[in-house]
């Protein structure tokens, strides 16, 4: 499978190792907006560099990937709906969800797969703790507690395009509360906060907590940071009649030092890249037996949608600081 990349950034940087890394995969060709950008991307890959137009216009290329700014994806995921091209997205589909809805219309009516970049759903850890979560090991659920805080807060370019908070970082966090859960929100209440000036310059915040009541009952709880002195915090609790399952933090190394000044351990594996090498991996391979196969991807334009739907109600309780009905 011949793949176009669009998008040079962080993480398609992160996905042309995927790509690399997997047999049946090669990256054919970069594009970004900064030609250098795709050059230098693809010249580490053996792969070449091109334009928009010349990209579309290229039959050899079998799938694209979409990696760029937030502002692209719904008129570039079009694009390949026109072309009959299989398409993987990253989140979020874009930050309306009027134009998502359309967007997502397109893609149906051309019948192409398109898949949305929610690569926690991939990761080993993750897809075990819902597996006994679906295998009723800790019985009905009945809250759910997702801890997500970057090492770091990213450029202030990139938060001046990235939508905020809601619509950025925890958009992953209310796909994963749906996905576990096997429900959707009936109502949302939010209270969050900016503690680094730069990102509050913006109209953004970086520290958040939102609570779901989901449709069955359960409560899911997502607090979220911009910022983490000890790396990648990734912390999963599902609390269910029977017991309880949490996936803890991925370490930099599983090695305990204890002695007299107490016990210590590494820090959390410190980003994306590092926390979710695999998860990032797995879902390229799903993509792709869905291309081959032509079978709906589990994670689709309208899980895309749903998320979308969240963080938009997200954003309405953030700024009147009401519960908000989903
Ligand atoms: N799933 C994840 O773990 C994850 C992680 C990070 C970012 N993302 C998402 O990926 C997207 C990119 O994020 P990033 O951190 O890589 O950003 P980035 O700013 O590092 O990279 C974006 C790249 O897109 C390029 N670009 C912008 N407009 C373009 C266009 N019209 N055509 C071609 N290229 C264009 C830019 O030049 C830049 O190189 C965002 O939508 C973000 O939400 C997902």
């Amino acid at each position: 499978m011949k793949i176009c990349l669009i998008g040079a950034g962080r993480i398609g940087a992160v996905h042309a190792i995927a790509i690399a890394g997997e047999a049946t995969t090669t990256l054919h060709s970069v594009v970004d907006l900064h030609p250098e950008a795709a050059e230098q991307l693809a010249k580490k890959y053996n792969a070449i560099a091109l334009n928009l137009d010349q990209a579309f216009n290229n039959n050899e290329i079998d799938a694209f990937i979409i990696a760029s700014s937030t502002a692209t994806h719904a008129d570039l995921i079009e694009r390949c709906a026109r072309a009959g091209k299989p398409v993987f997205c990253e989140k979020p589909i874009d930050l309306s969800l009027d134009r998502a809805l359309s967007c997502a219309k397109v893609v149906k009516e051309s019948g192409i797969v398109c898949m949305i970049g929610f690569n926690r759903r991939f990761d080993p850890h993750m897809v075990s703790l819902k597996n006994k979560v679906d295998a009723n090991l800790i019985g009905s659920v009945q809250s759910l507690i997702i801890n997500s805080h970057d090492p770091e807060p990213p450029s202030m370019e990139y938060i001046a395009s990235s939508g905020g908070l809601f619509y950025d970082m925890m958009i992953h966090d209310f796909d994963m509360a749906c996905w576990i859960l096997k429900d959707t929100p009936s109502n949302i209440y939010v209270a969050a906060t900016a503690t680094n000036d730069d990102i509050a310059s913006y109209g953004d915040v970086d520290t958040a907590s939102v609570i779901l009541t989901m449709k069955n009952g359960a409560i899911a709880t997502i607090i979220n940071g911009r910022q983490a002195a000890f790396g990648y915090d990734q912390r999963i609790e599902v609390f269910g009649q029977k017991g309880m399952l949490q996936v803890q933090n991925a370490l930099e190394d599983n090695v305990v030092l204890s002695n007299a000044n107490g016990i210590n351990q590494a820090k959390a594996k410190y980003f994306f890249l590092e926390r979710y090498e695999k998860a990032y991996h797995n879902e390229l391979v799903h993509f792709m037996k869905s291309v081959q196969t032509g079978a709906k991807p589990s994670v689709d334009i309208s899980d895309g949608v749903l998320a979308l739907k969240i963080a938009e109600a997200a954003k309405q309780s953030f700024e009147s600081g009401n519960p908000v009905n989903l």
